[in-house]
């Protein structure tokens, strides 16, 4: 059994990682390891319930995104090597430690709405290359192509870490002493698939392209597509990328008109670009539905976009609905 130590190491020697990007990468995991805790004992450590305030993105704020996105920070401010952080929950980066040379962007708590319920949420994070020079909004505004690792620790049924360098993907388990040991070596999520996620109760908000597709899934056998589908939505993105890299699937959070200044709901830094990392390193594809996801050039820290993404022949045929 390997731990997560362990194959940070090994990991790390294998493909000459900085020793400073494994450090970053581990103080994140012990945050998640906290954050973990209280999440785990839920009422009995008073984390339910709301804040009573909202984010920068006019969303109300659950008292778990709020202690998160704290654990998060004061854990990576304590790290040397970690210049600057953004997070879904601040409305402006944080700076941290000037000579530091990696970025840390999350989002604290994905699946907020899941939180009260006992249903599977997560932390989700990207990590990039400090740029040169002052710390600014720019030095955060990188491709999702550029970042250096990204992953997640997902809050189910076990406790997962998820997690890549771009050299494939690693998943681990939290054992029964709070340490992650390697389950999975490489998953890779199958070409082809029957099942689908996405929110049905906005279909009459989307655009003609999705409306098009879904109806072609729904027909089943009897329709184009010559088989029977099966439908999934957890609401937590994290938990159906996490489904989708074990059997495959495709999740879809399409641009909608209930509000036609946003580009989609789920956020580009701090969701789908680290999600999409994943997806695309266990042999997934991640596009807006026009373009592969980690080629857009980032222009906000809280820029939204539509999110298709999963088994490779299902997401392609969504684009194809979309030329
Ligand atoms: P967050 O909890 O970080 O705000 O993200 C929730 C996101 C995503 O995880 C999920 O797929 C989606 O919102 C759920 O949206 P609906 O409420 O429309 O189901
Ligand atoms: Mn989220
Ligand atoms: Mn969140």
């Amino acid at each position: 059994m390997t731990t997560f130590s362990e194959y940070l190491h090994q990991h790390g020697a294998e493909h000459q990682l900085e020793p400073a990007l494994l450090d970053t990468v581990q103080t994140i995991v012990s945050a998640c390891q906290t954050i973990g805790r209280n999440v785990r004992l839920g009422a009995l450590s008073g984390v339910l319930g709301e804040a009573g305030t909202g984010n920068i993105q006019g969303e109300a704020q659950k008292k778990l995104d709020v202690i998160a996105n704290q654990i998060l920070i004061d854990t990576l401010r304590n790290n040397p090597n970690v210049a600057g952080l953004a997070s879904e929950e601040e409305d402006d980066f944080v700076a941290a430690n000037e000579q530091g040379d990696y970025l840390v962007l999350f989002d604290p708590l994905d699946g907020s709405s899941n939180i009260d319920i006992n249903i599977s949420i997560g932390t989700i994070f990207s990590v990039l290359a400090k740029p040169s020079g002052s710390l600014k909004t720019e030095s955060f505004l990188q491709k999702g192509r550029d970042q250096v690792a990204a992953g997640y620790v997902l809050y189910g049924v076990q406790t997962l870490l998820v997690l890549t360098f771009k050299h494939g993907v690693a998943v681990f388990t939290l054992d029964e002493n709070g340490e992650f040991v390697q389950t999975h070596t490489a998953p890779q999520i199958p070409e082809s698939t029957a099942e689908f996620a996405i929110n049905m109760s906005n279909q009459r908000h989307w655009e003609q392209p999705v409306q098009q597709y879904i109806a072609a899934l729904l027909a089943g056998k009897d329709g184009i597509r010559g088989k029977n589908y099966n439908m999934r939505w957890v609401a937590s993105m994290v938990a159906e990328v996490h489904r989708i890299l074990m059997r495959g699937g495709v999740f879809m959070y399409p641009k909608d008109n209930r509000d036609p200044s946003k580009a989609g709901k789920l956020r580009l830094m701090y969701e789908a670009n680290p999600l999409g990392l994943v997806v695309e390193q266990a042999g997934g594809k991640i596009t807006n539905a026009r373009e592969n996801m980690l080629d857009i050039q980032p222009v906000g820290l809280h820029q939204r976009v539509a999110v298709v993404l999963g088994s490779a022949e299902e997401v392609e045929t969504v684009c194809q609905y979309h030329l």
